[in-house]
């Protein structure tokens, strides 16, 4: 029986990815781990609560993590830990440098220090910065040109596993680099929830200043799937050429080449309510520094392991609307918990203090 340890497991994908891999490997021993920040819930695990071992603990704390890695033995670990909302970085970016790069070093550390057969850290599209209006996509060989305090520090973590990647290849570090997620259990500060959550209780969407900033969708699912296939992917050796060549490293970026901009995101959710979109739109002072525009070429993902995306964007949309539709419950409950989850930057400044 494999023992998997998953990190940022109340979150969004990690919740996902537990549930996912549950039922992909019905006799998988799970050891799910989350400090429950801002973002964590554990309640998006209730389904599975019985079947996981649930342990509280901070991944940027390495004597908490060794232990528990002592402790549990895992052969499979995966990290999704991560600080993860743009506008809660620039109000204070310390957290996330503290989960985004030193834990990841930490989990990297734990797995060096208490072997494991695979380890897969779990990146964004964001490291690669913005996306210039003329180019196509970012690829593995991009450079990193994070401009954000979210993206800066994962892209911090991202250059750690890099060099535990080169220095220690007998340890199967991997990582993926993903487009923007959609799907249950998202937090309603995110676009998709937030806008669906809104217009259940009467209120207008808010869109950032034009709304025409441009991000690549993908399905959580779809995520899950593909984090699943490089975890347990045979890669063989790096090639020694890898030093001069990011694209040669176990890294994988994963989209589904959907490119959408967060102004038609809004107005699909309000149209699939059934509602008129000119009138439950509002268009609100945008945050500073806010990327124009991502998108990611998974052509390596498709050929070297087989993965392609089987989600189609306006039925996933569609069926994750009718999700928080059908679960009132679960996000009133978190936003009894955390407060309103809508942020308006006429009022907050960069300077201002986190909620
Ligand atoms: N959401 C997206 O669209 C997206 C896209 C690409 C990549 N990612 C990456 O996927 C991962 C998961 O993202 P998400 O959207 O589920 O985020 P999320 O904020 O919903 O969940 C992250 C979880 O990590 C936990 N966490 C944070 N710091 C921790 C720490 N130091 N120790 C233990 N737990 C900690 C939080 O409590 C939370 O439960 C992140 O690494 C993120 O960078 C997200």
């Amino acid at each position: 029986m494999a023992v998997y340890l998953v990190t940022g497991a109340a979150g969004f994908i990690g919740a996902n990815y537990v549930h996912f891999l549950l039922e992909q490997e019905k006799d998988a021993q799970v050891v799910a781990v989350d400090y429950i920040g801002f973002a964590g819930n554990v309640a998006n695990l209730d389904q599975v609560i019985d079947r996981i071992t649930f342990e509280k603990a901070d991944i940027a704390d390495l004597e908490v993590m060794e232990a528990l890695y002592r402790r549990y033995r895992p052969d499979y670990v995966v990290n999704f830990a991560a600080e993860s909302h743009n506008d809660r970085a620039i109000l204070g970016p310390s957290a996330f440098m503290r989960s985004n790069a030193l834990g990841a070093q930490v989990m990297a550390e734990c797995s060096r220090l208490v072997p494991v057969r695979s380890h897969v850290h779990v990146s964004t599209i964001e490291v690669y910065g913005e996306l210039a209006a003329g180019d196509q996509w970012f690829t593995e060989r991009s450079a990193l040109n994070a401009k954000t305090p979210y993206s800066a520090a994962k892209a911090a973590g991202d250059q750690m596993m890099r060099a535990y990647m080169q220095t220690y290849p007998e340890m199967n570090i991997r990582m993926t680099h993903c487009a923007n997620n959609y799907g249950p259990f998202q937090l309603p500060e995110k676009l998709i929830p937030l806008a669906v959550t809104n217009v259940l209780r009467g209120r207008k969407v808010p869109v950032y200043g034009d709304g025409l900033q441009s991000r690549d969708w993908l399905h959580v699912a779809d995520h899950c799937a593909a984090v699943h296939r490089v975890l347990h992917a045979e890669l063989g050796t790096t090639p020694a050429a890898a030093a001069t060549d990011p694209g040669l490293l176990p890294i994988f970026d994963i989209s589904a080449r959907c490119e959408v901009t967060n102004l038609d995101i809004a107005r699909l959710v309000v149209t699939e309510l059934g509602l008129n979109a000119s009138e439950w739109i509002e268009h609100i002072p945008d945050r500073p520094n806010h990327d124009r525009r991502y998108l990611i070429n998974p052509a390596k993902i498709e050929s070297q392991l087989g993965w392609v995306p089987v989600h189609n964007f306006a039925a996933g949309i569609a069926e994750t609307v009718a999700w928080y539709v059908e679960h009132r419950s679960w996000w009133e409950q978190v936003i009894a918990d955390k407060g309103e989850l809508g942020f308006d930057w006429s009022q907050v400044g960069p300077a201002a203090t986190p909620r």
